[in-house]
């Protein structure tokens, strides 16, 4: 290719209708391995003729498996050569167990590329300078705020280097999770209970603190028929006190257990295992958990109570984004708070939420909100 040629091709040209339909597309076949690509995000890719019209579509199913990219160009076969690629992430440009997608589409022969999010990642980033340098037409940021949402909690892990700690919890109109003599089952009725297990089945682990393990012996894994890979259960058992015939021990899914350094560490059966992390001021360093959960290639935590672990996340800036069921019922100031204190004095030291979400879920409301904005979101108080 000609320097005016390669000039005009790598020029950016703002994506069509039809890109557009097939990136709405890529995005929900991501959708679809939400929970079981970790470490790896979720990607969906969609190849189009040069009419804009479908030749084939692919997305990633796992570490191990193929990129996308790479399961959309094996469907396309001869057709992929002049075609348009639509991909929801940058098309990676490193060798890790599979080669760079960036080469494998210029080995096609792929005339262009539309995608919607920067690869956030420093080791598989500038496929999409790659590209360009090989005089590809390539256009990012395409439908952007829709492909933030569907991969959020990869990437938030990844801006962050730890986990993506999402804190879900049940409670009554007024921020009670449990009457003043601790009945709390159930506050929220069949239908968020339910949805809070397919919420479970996108996460990488789900975590509970001592207190709930002692009050509710919770077994924490994939119930009322819902599918997909049980998460890691991992409970914070700083005095290494769990009882041996606990529910979260049996054999469904494997759990972890942390206890502080010096415990005494509990006898756990089989595939189960226990972690020692350092105690600060009497409790389980959370920064060395979600390093030690980030390390083992863990993306996303479900933080699911109580109301004392779920503080001390929020005291130290941990909680990314929260999902709250809340039920059509009232218990009064003599009754568990959902949330103890976090060290908030003032209105000024309340943590400001921004909002994603506020659906009834059956009797229930499920409300969704983040602690920061997605990249293109306005912050609160702004004008949107
Ligand atoms: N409605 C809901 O959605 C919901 C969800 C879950 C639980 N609950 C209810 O909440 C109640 C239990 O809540 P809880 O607040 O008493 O207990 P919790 O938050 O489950 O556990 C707190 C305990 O975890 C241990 N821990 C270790 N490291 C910690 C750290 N860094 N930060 C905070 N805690 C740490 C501490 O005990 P040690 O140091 O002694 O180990 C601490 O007392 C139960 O009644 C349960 O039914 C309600």
């Amino acid at each position: 290719m000609t320097a005016a040629a390669s000039a005009s091709a790598s020029a950016s040209v703002p994506a069509s209708a039809a890109e557009e339909a097939a990136m709405r597309r890529a995005i929900s076949l991501a959708g679809t391995a939400l929970g079981r690509t970790s470490p790896n995000p979720v990607v969906g890719c969609v190849l189009l003729d040069p009419g804009g019209v479908p030749i084939s579509e692919g997305f990633h199913r796992g570490a191990g498996h193929m990129h996308a990219e790479i399961e959309a160009l094996a469907n396309a076969g001869v057709r992929a050569r002049g075609a348009t690629a639509v991909v929801t992430l940058e098309p990676c440009a490193h060798q890790g167990r599979t080669g760079p997608c960036a080469d494998a589409l210029l080995a096609a022969g792929i005339g262009r590329v539309v995608y919607a999010v920067p690869d956030p990642d420093p080791d598989a980033a500038g496929g999409a300078d790659r590209l360009r340098a090989a005089g590809v037409s390539v256009q990012g940021g395409v439908l952007r705020a829709e492909a933030e949402r569907g991969n959020e909690l990869w990437l938030t892990a990844v801006r962050r280097g730890r986990p993506c700690v999402t804190w879900k919890f049940g409670g009554s109109l007024d921020g009670r999770s449990a009457a003043p003599d601790g009945t709390s089952r159930w506050i929220t009725g069949p239908a968020a209970r339910r949805d809070a297990h397919a919420l479970r089945a996108a996460h990488d682990a789900v975590l509970v603190g001592s207190g709930t393990l002692d009050a509710d012996d919770p077994h924490l894994g994939l119930r009322h028929e819902v599918e997909g890979r049980a998460p890691l259960r991992v409970v914070l058992d700083r005095t290494g006190s769990i009882r041996h015939d606990a529910r979260v021990l049996d054999d469904a899914a494997p759990t972890l257990v942390a206890i502080g350094k010096g415990a005494v560490p509990p006898c756990v059966p089989g595939r189960h295992e226990v972690l020692e992390l350092p105690v600060i001021d009497g409790a389980l360093d959370l920064g060395a958990l979600n390093g030690e959960l980030y390390r083992r290639g863990l993306r996303s935590v479900l933080l699911e109570g109580g109301a004392r672990l779920a503080a001390s996340f929020a005291a130290h800036g941990l909680l990314d984004r929260i999902v709250g069921y809340v039920a059509p019922l009232l218990l009064g100031s003599r009754s568990r708070p959902v949330l103890d204190d976090f060290g908030a004095g003032t209105l000024g030291d309340g943590m400001r939420l921004h909002w994603d979400e506020a659906r009834r879920v059956g009797e229930d409301v499920r409300l969704t909100l983040r602690t920061s904005p997605l990249p293109g979101e306005s912050s609160p108080g702004e004008p949107s």
